[in-house]
């Protein structure tokens, strides 16, 4: 392939990228951005393997490593729960960080290519940059896995003066970056490279360690878009422009995803970067914070539910995290659809926040095929939970939450919640009395107006369903 048709693909290739993101965008056009990502990446990859750069020699290893990575790629995408997805998500943000440190260090210490005067100080700030923004993520998104995976505690890490240590880091950072760059050789300019490497390893655990569990989604977001600056990085080392079109598309939508993420939680987003927010044990109902709820608890069974639903005239269903547990979602268009065909109004309101993922709710609901015009985002609904009769929260809890705006002494004091307490009744189905992600206690459950429908929500619903039906 000439250089010419090799700049054609990409380009084309990045015009498929552009309009895959804008697919994403909507859950009725992303399985058309997602083919179109597709066929983009294997547009890229063909370009770049048949492409003047490769030599026909390379070509078997690069086939091999395809081979090997593509294996790997479907077996863990066929295993992974989808719960487990933000852990998945989390690990190959982790490899594109590694695999701009590891360019980065092949570029440094390969003798074949000679660069002189400013290309070559070009060329080691674009290593040293790389190494730098993929060491961060690399460390970074192995602790987010951990967190997300609850292999390591949701409870921010927050040493003392760790602000100074970031201030000190940062110092040693640009002044092995001077070393690095008026170093004359390869031996003189590795120990500065290596000490920089250490140090943004450090900077990329202490970072994501000092974010508390209620900030986490702002971090998957973030993580999502270093690991796009770093494929940008690793593009430059490499000079392949497509990776750096790309690693920029990626970068700049994870920041605003960031973006987006901060607004829903009012949070700030200097104030999440410098950590110790949502101070949560990750422990079930472990407090976490703020006041004790008073009240009692009233369960119900699913008779009594099926009761109340069935005299409903408006329902709106709130799906959490508990739902993609159970895997209740196809269960829940089930009984939506019961509902619908007896009158009621059934409507769904999504947080942005709910689940593990950003959008986790309105995949798994588009899964089940639930109709995209019922299923509306918080801002358009939760005006309405007062005009409803009942409203069902399906395995949700912190996006529940009336704590966060009526007890600023709660680490989620702020965050904008769904007003389920608002409807005439409010069921809560869940297993236990246990806390959220955040582990802060819910004072929605000892409402007055709430009712407890206590068991797995899939089994809960399926009951519901027969109670209905029968
Ligand atoms: P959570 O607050 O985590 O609450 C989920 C609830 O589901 C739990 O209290 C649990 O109670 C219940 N549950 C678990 N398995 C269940 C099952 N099989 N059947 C019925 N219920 C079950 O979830 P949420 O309300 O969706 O809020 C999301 C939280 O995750 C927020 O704090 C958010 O900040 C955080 N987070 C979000 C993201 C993104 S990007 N969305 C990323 C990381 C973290 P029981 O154990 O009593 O059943």
């Amino acid at each position: 392939m000439t250089s010419n048709l090799t700049t054609v693909s990409y380009i084309g290739a990045a015009m498929l990228f552009i309009l895959s993101l804008g697919g994403l965008a909507n859950p009725e056009t992303a399985r058309r951005g997602n083919l179109l990502g597709m066929v983009g990446m294997t547009v890229a990859v063909l370009a770049t393997i048949l492409g003047p750069r490769v030599s026909s020699g390379g070509i078997p290893y690069i086939v091999g490593a395809l081979v090997v990575g593509g294996a790997v790629g479907i077996v863990a995408a066929r295993r992974v729960q989808m719960t487990q997805m933000p852990e998945l998500v989390a690990l190959m943000h982790s490899l594109v960080g590694m695999a701009a440190c590891l360019v980065g260090f092949a570029s440094y210490v390969d003798t074949s290519v000679h660069f002189t005067g400013s290309e070559k100080a070009i060329h080691e700030v674009e290593i040293y940059i790389g190494i730098l923004i993929g060491a961060v993520t690399f460390a970074g998104s192995i602790i987010a896995f951990g967190k997300l995976s609850g292999k390591v505690g949701g409870k921010p890490l927050l040493l003392p003066a760790r602000h100074w240590l970031n201030l000190a880091a940062l110092l040693v950072v640009i002044v092995s970056g001077r070393a690095f760059l008026h170093a004359g050789s390869i031996q003189d300019g590795m120990p500065p490279l290596l000490v920089m490497t250490a140090i943004s390893l450090l900077f990329g655990m202490h970072m994501v360690m000092a974010i508390g569990g209620a900030d986490m989604p702002v971090v998957v977001s973030m993580l999502n878009s270093y690991s796009g600056w770093a494929a940008a990085a690793t593009g430059f080392m490499l000079g392949n422009d497509l990776l750096i079109v790309i690693g920029a598309l990626v970068g700049s939508s994870g920041a605003i995803l960031s973006y987006i993420m901060c607004r829903a939680m009012n949070r700030n987003f200097i104030n999440v970067i410098a950590g110790g927010f949502g101070t949560a044990s990750g422990a079930p109902a472990a407090g976490g914070g703020g006041a004790q709820p008073a009240g009692e608890v009233v369960s119900v069974n699913s008779a009594e539910t099926a009761e109340l639903l069935r005299d409903a005239k408006s329902v709106i269903i709130v799906p959490g995290y508990g739902m993609a547990v159970a895997q209740a979602q196809h269960t829940v268009y089930e009984l939506t659809s019961v509902l619908r065909e007896k009158g009621v109004d059934v409507r769904f309101a999504i947080h942005p926040v709910a689940g593990r993922m950003p959008g986790h709710m309105n995949v798994l609901l588009a899964e089940a095929k639930v109709p995209y015009n019922i299923v509306l985002e918080m801002d358009e609904i939760n005006a309405d939970f007062a005009e409803a009769d009942v409203s069902m929260v399906i395995g949700a809890n912190d996006i529940v939450n009336p704590a966060a705006q009526e007890d600023p002494a709660s680490p989620i004091a702020g965050m904008p919640v769904l007003e389920v307490w608002k409807a005439k009744t409010s069921i809560v189905m869940k297993r236990s009395m246990a806390s959220g992600y955040a582990g802060v206690e819910n004072p929605l459950f000892y409402r007055d107006n709430n009712r407890m429908l206590f068991g797995d929500a899939k089994a809960m619903l399926r009951e519901i369903f027969a109670a209905l039906k029968a």
